[in-house]
């Protein structure tokens, strides 16, 4: 008998080997290396199947993209992130953590969808029929459009899609592809070699039946899908849910997209009916801000291409320690660091006497260098217990020379705070020389000592 040949390859970067390696060749990771599944039965590994039928090269000004037909998810930030609505026979990976409404978004999203006439197919793996049933009666009504199953052998799946034939399902959620587990596969469901076997089935079957697919990918706590990186790969949208457990919003963000823009991101509110789509992140976000209070100041960042407007607030206080305590909620712990060793040096400020706390209202988490100048301002503004005026808001990076550096996008930045309501701003000097309309009082500084004078 021939001896069964086995392949090792990388669950990040799907590097395979004949032989296991501690590092991998690829992507220089150690300890990725697993051994490939073994398959009962003679078949061929799904993985390296081929088409049988021969296909020609076309040219390029021949290739049609009218197939690229689209379905409205009902759902409009849903849309937006998708790059304008789900593709006909693509295959989208929501990932997310536990809990935060990854099964409710899809199941709002086939609710719409099969009010417009689209035949779903709801697979979970994880829920019971009629537990998915006490989630739908909280989100609305539902038609017969809409099938269930409770399965986790994704043969039968297949073969119950199969049978349907063409014109069966349009688009099939598979909740979740940790859940899920083919036969021939020997290994545990979760596990690196069925994710990545499950995967590529969905996906041949998407392509071949044009079905739009969507699965669902639980995150581990590094924050990653759990499973092989390659699962990423393989698909062609990845869409990650995240939010704060605590704070009622949800933004969804497309890491990768073959269909679209990875830079638009959907702003979600759980509430008692599901969820709700925040038109107006800004006014979400600027909820319940304190009216001249030293320590708070209004700063704009961007998510992708849309703006959002935030409030930064930051606590100083004299230190009862030798060495002086630096919080960072919803920002980059260095950063802070970083900009207090810049206001001590450039400004003069002793700071090491006093402690110093930055927060990020509203739950968000933001790592734009733009909001260096309004995180300056709100430790000066709570430094010297004066509060700003509540109608500027102020952005810019800072550099560790103290100078105020030109940032991307700025009159977005500032047209969403004239939409706001706010009547000026602190920006870098920079951007207000390059401002086409001011519709609003711009103050353009080049370093922070003027900071520090205007406010
Ligand atoms: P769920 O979609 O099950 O999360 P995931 O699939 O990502 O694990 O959502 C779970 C949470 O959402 C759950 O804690 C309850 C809450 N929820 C609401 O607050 N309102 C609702 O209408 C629904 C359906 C869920
Ligand atoms: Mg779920």
């Amino acid at each position: 008998m021939a001896k069964e040949k086995q392949v090792f390859f990388c669950k990040e970067c799907g590097f395979e080997a004949a032989k296991w390696m501690g590092q991998c060749p690829g992507c220089r990771a150690w300890n990725t290396m697993v051994e490939s599944p073994k398959l009962k039965g003679k078949g061929k590994s799904g993985y390296s199947q081929r088409v049988l039928e021969m296909k020609k090269p076309s040219r390029i000004t021949e290739v049609s993209i009218e197939t690229e037909d689209r379905y409205n998810t009902g759902i409009g930030e849903l849309d937006r992130v998708l790059g304008g609505g789900v593709v006909k026979g693509s295959l989208t990976l929501v990932g997310g953590d536990p809990g935060i409404g990854k099964s409710t978004l899809l199941l709002q999203m086939c609710r719409n969808m099969s009010m417009e006439g689209l035949s779903i197919l709801y697979v979970s793996g994880e829920e019971s029929l009629k537990q998915i049933k006490m989630r739908a009666d909280r989100i609305g009504d539902f038609n017969d459009r809409l099938s269930l199953l409770s399965e986790t052998c994704l043969d039968s799946v297949e073969e119950i899609i199969t049978e349907e034939g063409a014109s069966g399902f349009n688009v099939v959620v598979i909740d979740s592809i940790q859940t899920v587990y083919k036969e021939d596969v020997d290994a545990a469901p979760g596990s690196v070699s069925q994710v990545r076997e499950c995967t590529s089935a969905i996906l041949r079957l998407a392509k071949q039946m044009e079905i739009s697919v969507f699965i669902v990918g639980h995150v581990t706590k590094e924050g990653v899908v759990a499973g092989p990186r390659v699962l990423e790969h393989m698909v062609d949208t990845v869409l990650y849910f995240e939010g704060d457990n605590i704070a009622a919003y949800r933004m969804l963000r497309a890491v990768k997209n073959r269909f679209g823009s990875t830079n638009e991101i959907g702003v979600f509110e759980m509430k008692n009916t599901g969820l709700a789509e925040v038109m107006n992140p800004s006014e979400y976000m600027l909820q319940g801000k304190p009216e001249n209070e030293a320590g708070s100041v209004v700063a704009c960042t961007l998510e992708g291409t849309r703006p959002i407007m935030l409030e930064v607030q930051a606590l100083v206080c004299q230190t009862g320690f030798n060495y002086p305590r630096r919080t960072a909620v919803g920002i980059d712990f260095n950063r802070i660091t970083l900009l207090m060793a810049i206001i001590e040096k450039r400004m003069g400020i002793h700071m090491a006497d006093y402690d110093a706390y930055v927060n990020i209202a509203g739950g968000l988490k933001v790592n734009e260098p733009a909001l260096d100048l309004a995180i300056i301002a709100a430790v000066l503004s709570s430094y010297r217990g004066r509060a700003l005026d509540d109608k500027t808001f102020i952005f810019g990076e800072v550099g560790l020379v103290g100078e105020v550096r030109a940032v991307g996008m700025a009159q977005r930045r500032i047209n969403e705070a004239a939409k706001m309501g706010y009547t000026s701003c602190i920006v870098p000097k920079a951007n207000e020389d390059m401002l086409e309309d001011k519709p609003i009082k711009c103050y353009g500084i080049k370093n922070i000592k003027e900071l520090a004078e205007l406010i």
